[in-house]
């Protein structure tokens, strides 16, 4: 999890999202749709982005996870984190829920690790 061994007490059965929020306060991970549509859950999983709300914590075992708390290093936001903070950009951060197609390499940051709903 995020470069670290994390052991997880939790039923297999239950979302790795419910799990990364509620057991491991991984909170960067949202719940949107719940139904492995909107996006607003993705991590990456053995580094393909992965709607976290559709993966049962059992199927991951010793698999690689990085959320979006990974961006952080040293105590310091990834640029785009702290422009997110000094706009008070929320979810996807534009108006309408339009996708965001970001040419970065880190999956996180590109368009399917953000909202991606089409209005
Ligand atoms: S909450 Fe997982 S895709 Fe929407």
């Amino acid at each position: 999890m995020n470069g670290r061994d994390v052991p997880v007490d939790a039923e297999g059965g239950r979302s790795l999202l419910s799990v990364l929020r509620d057991d491991l306060n991984l909170t960067g991970s949202k719940y949107g749709c719940g139904e492995g549509r909107c996006g607003a859950c993705t991590v990456l999983l053995d580094g393909a982005p992965t709607r976290s709300c559709q993966v049962a914590v059992g199927s991951v075992g010793h698999r690689k996870i990085l959320t979006i708390e990974s961006l952080e290093h040293d105590g310091q936001l990834h640029p785009l984190q702290q422009a997110f903070l000094n706009h008070d950009a929320f979810q996807c951060g534009l108006p309408g829920q339009k996708p965001i197609a970001l040419p970065h390499p880190n999956p996180l940051l590109k368009g399917e690790g953000f909202c991606n709903r089409q209005i």
